[in-house]
């Protein structure tokens, strides 16, 4: 199972976002982000407002990293579909958000994304998994959503574990993804708990070298 590394810009500076992905972005000898993560919150579902399609269409232009869009946002339905038609290539919405969650997943596919499922720190999975094969990426938030710089729940760390079971059991093609908290110190336990995806805000744009951070959570994740 490869591991993934996806940087936040959610911790970059707003005005330099193509520079943001730029600096996280693999160099020869030394791969980069997997993924370049793009928190979308509409100041309802969560209480913050960042950015909205314009915003990732013109970070879409600027990068080849491909965009996971992590919308914290009510009525995915409406909204979820443009960001897939505006070339993300993976779109998460919440499970929170919506009564029908599978409808969206599909709706993401139809217009050529990858679907993904997030879950708040005090949502089950059981609801969910048996909806689990309509998504490519399952989410599980290991800090309440809404702003970046937050401290790692590891009490959710079960909730990745049983994850990992029904993708082996279920023989699922689904990334378990983690976003929240996550540093050199935490991502090895989340790895251990059966996490393929870390999302990093603070931990790579708050150092002085966004690359050589990514790299240290990518050696720290499997030390
Ligand atoms: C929080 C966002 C995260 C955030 C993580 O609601 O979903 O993606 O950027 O930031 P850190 O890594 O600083 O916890
Ligand atoms: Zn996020």
């Amino acid at each position: 199972m490869e591991l993934f590394v996806a940087p936040s810009i959610l911790s970059a500076d707003f005005a330099r976002l193509a520079d943001a992905a730029a600096s996280v972005a693999g160099r020869p000898g030394t791969p980069g982000a997997d993924w370049l993560h793009v928190d979308v919150m509409d100041n309802h579902f969560v209480p913050n407002l960042t950015l909205g399609l314009p915003v990732v269409k013109s970070i879409k232009a600027a990068t080849d990293i491909p965009l996971d869009c992590h919308l914290m946002i009510d009525d995915p339905g409406r909204w979820a579909p443009g960001y897939a038609e505006a070339g993300a290539h993976n779109v998460t919405f919440h499970a929170e958000a919506t009564d029908d969650p599978s409808a969206v997943a599909r709706d993401l596919r139809k217009a050529g994304a990858k679907a993904g499922l997030a879950l708040k720190p005090g949502t089950p999975l059981e609801p969910y998994l048996e909806i689990l094969r309509g998504f490519d990426t399952l989410l599980v938030m290991t800090v309440e959503p809404g702003f970046g710089g937050q401290d790692f729940i590891a009490e959710v760390l079960p909730k990745v574990t049983e994850a990992r079971r029904r993708v082996q059991t279920g023989h699922l093609e689904l990334r378990i993804e983690v976003d929240g908290g996550i540093n050199a110190d935490t991502i090895h336990a989340a790895a251990e708990a059966g996490a393929d995806t870390f999302v990093a805000g603070s931990a790579v744009y708050n150092a002085d070298d966004p690359a050589a951070a990514v790299a240290a959570l990518r050696s720290a994740a499997v030390r």
